[in-house]
């Protein structure tokens, strides 16, 4: 099958993008064909200084080489080394009707959120698409909010092959969302879900020091230690478990049953959980900042394979609707 992800280089990462999106990258690859790249043309939607927006293209690509994407088995690419993609775009923005994406909540949440109400954030979702179906996608690793544009995406696929592909070719393969129930939707620091754009993140390559302080800040309610608490209903204890070993993790929620555990602890424990599970890839990242050029070796490699597979799909497309 093959597999296709990408992630906006608009800040570090957190755990909700780990738990959400990059622990599936890092399982598909194995016994997948995997495309994984770092969404820059969909960052100028947001990042609006030219070196901030190079530094966080580097940042995602190290990252993601840290926690385990592997070149060997994936390519890794960035979106605007295939510019190819912007072409694709116009051919499906010319098929999308207008209330398709008037109806996204992701461009209606980012203008609420103070993003001034540009064409580039309301076309967003049509350059998605394209990013999708330049790769005959099959199945698409996300977070829950993205599912929406991954509706979309078949949407317009499904009308450019109607309006395109006569009585029996299929211009655009349809892909599938991939998205993990018990990860759809990983809760920030104030039990809503973590964002870059709430503020309420903890970062995964955040020094160890910075992270004990960040779980402190942990908004709990103000059940007394002793008291039996449910720890489904408990956001705080909801992140502890996506991280803790299996036998903390059950003791723990016996703990909140029988009253006797407070959120500090539960904090503290987090706090370490974390540290843990993030300590070799602290260690293979601080290798990858080392070596820049092995960095860019892997960044140029991934757009010389990505660009093959794009290019034969954008003929396909240009030939359907009659361009070239
Ligand atoms: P943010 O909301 O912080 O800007 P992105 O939109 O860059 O994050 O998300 C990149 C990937 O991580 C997407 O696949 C998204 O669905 C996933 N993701 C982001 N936040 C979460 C979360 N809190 N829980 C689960 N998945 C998430
Ligand atoms: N919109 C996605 C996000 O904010 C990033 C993204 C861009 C993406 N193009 C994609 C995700 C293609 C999956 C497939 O997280």
């Amino acid at each position: 099958m093959r597999i296709l992800s990408g992630i906006q280089p608009s800040g570090a990462l957190h755990i909700g993008n780990y738990l959400g999106a990059i622990r599936q990258y890092v399982a598909l690859q194995d016994a997948n064909d995997a495309y994984y790249f770092v969404a820059d043309y969909h960052a100028l939607t947001s990042v609006r200084d030219a070196a901030t927006l190079h530094k966080y293209v580097s940042d995602v690509l190290v990252d993601l080489l840290a926690l385990g994407l592997d070149p060997e088995r994936a390519v890794l690419f960035v979106q605007s080394d295939v510019p190819e993609t912007v072409e694709l775009s116009w051919l499906l923005t010319s098929v999308t009707p207008m209330g398709w994406l008037e109806k996204c909540v992701s461009y209606k949440d980012k203008v609420q959120q103070g993003l001034p109400a540009e064409h580039g954030l309301f076309a967003y979702p049509v350059l998605q698409a394209a990013d999708i179906l330049l790769y005959d996608a099959d199945l698409v690793p996300v977070g829950q909010d993205q599912k929406q544009h991954l509706e979309i995406t078949r949407d317009v696929a499904e009308r450019f092959n109607h309006v395109y592909g006569g009585k029996k070719k299929e211009v655009f393969r349809l892909p599938k969302p991939y998205i993990l129930d018990s990860v759809a939707v990983v809760p920030g620091l104030d039990g809503r879900k973590m964002s870059k754009s709430y503020s309420n993140t903890i970062e995964i390559f955040d020094e160890p020091a910075a992270i004990r302080k960040k779980v402190k800040k942990f908004v709990t309610d103000s059940t007394p230690v002793e008291a039996p608490k449910d720890p489904d209903a408990d956001p705080l204890f909801g992140l502890f478990k996506l991280f803790a070993k299996e036998a903390d993790r059950d003791e723990v929620e016996r703990r909140y049953r029988e009253g006797g555990i407070g959120y500090g602890e539960v904090k503290t424990r987090l706090g370490e959980a974390l540290i843990e599970t993030f300590a070799e890839a602290r260690e293979r990242r601080a290798d990858w900042v080392a070596h820049p050029e092995r960095v860019a070796a892997v960044r140029a490699a991934g757009a010389e394979k990505a660009r093959a597979t794009a290019r034969k799909v954008l003929d396909r497309a240009r030939a359907a609707c009659g361009l070239g």
